[in-house]
């Protein structure tokens, strides 16, 4: 069984009184919640001030993104161990926009999931196709790669630690969800994929999260899709009441 796990990405959203408020408002509605890993992402100047206001909750503290050098004069950048030292235990690598708008490729995104590892932060990796290229059905092509090139020699022992996130690109802020269906025949594809890598008692094991305009209407249809193990929130992560509604209503499917 699969622990369900859904992560908040504020993405560059929230200065630190309204992240600070948001944050106290899902450690109240959230405390009873046991069953479900509950992830913040929010910028990086937030980190340590919401690690500290969610220390000792059942909410834990993620990072957008990181570098993967250790130190160095790398103007800009942040190192997983800045991240850890603010508190964090995960850290999302890969997202769409950061291959979008800045140049991340599978390459770097390999470099960034074992800079990770190395210092125990737990990598929410993002895969997925854009409108494009599910037009020209290269849906599985795309994530083939992603898959095989931005894990490329993780070791099984690793990868037991790592969470994939489903993220098509054409859902993500449009509020054009995915279906239920189609997020299932990925899902069972990259768990095909892990398998072949990993060995299908591993890949059983790994967690996939969907991503692409979740909300607290459509949680629960995709939840109930059997290689759906959580979701990765944009928009709907910046209210508490629609973060914990789907919160709330992952953490009540039971497969
Ligand atoms: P969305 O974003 O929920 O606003 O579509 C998801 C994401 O980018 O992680």
């Amino acid at each position: 069984m699969r622990k369900t796990i859904i992560a908040g990405n504020w993405k560059m959203y929230k200065t630190l009184k309204d992240g600070q408020e948001l944050a106290v408002a899902l450690r109240r509605d959230l405390y009873k919640i046991e069953n479900t890993d509950i992830v913040i992402c929010p910028p990086f100047t937030l980190l340590g001030f919401l690690a500290d206001a969610l220390e000792s909750s059942n909410i834990a503290v993620g990072a957008q993104d990181l570098y993967w050098q250790e130190e160095g004069a790398f103007t800009g950048e942040v190192s997983p161990a800045m991240i850890k030292d603010a508190g964090c235990l995960y850290v999302i690598i890969g997202h769409s926009e950061r291959r979008q708008f800045f140049d991340e490729t599978n390459e770097t995104v390999n470099k960034k999931i074992k800079a990770a590892l190395k210092c125990g932060l737990i990598p929410i990796v993002c895969v997925g196709e854009n409108l494009q290229e599910r037009e020209a059905d290269k849906t599985f092509k795309v994530i083939e790669e992603h898959i095989n090139k931005g894990l490329a020699d993780i070791s099984a022992s690793d990868m037991s630690k790592i969470i994939v996130a489903y993220e098509p690109v054409w859902a993500i802020g449009t509020g054009k969800t995915a279906t239920p269906e189609q997020a299932q025949e990925v899902h069972k594809f990259i768990r095909g994929l892990l398998s072949k890598i990993y060995g299908q008692e591993a890949a059983e094991g790994i967690r996939i999260q969907y991503g692409g305009s979740v909300k607290p209407e459509n949680i629960t249809e995709l939840m109930n899709k059997p290689d759906v193990d959580g979701a990765l929130v944009g928009g709907a992560s910046l209210k508490a009441e629609s973060f914990a509604a789907i919160v709330t209503k992952a953490s009540e499917v039971t497969k």
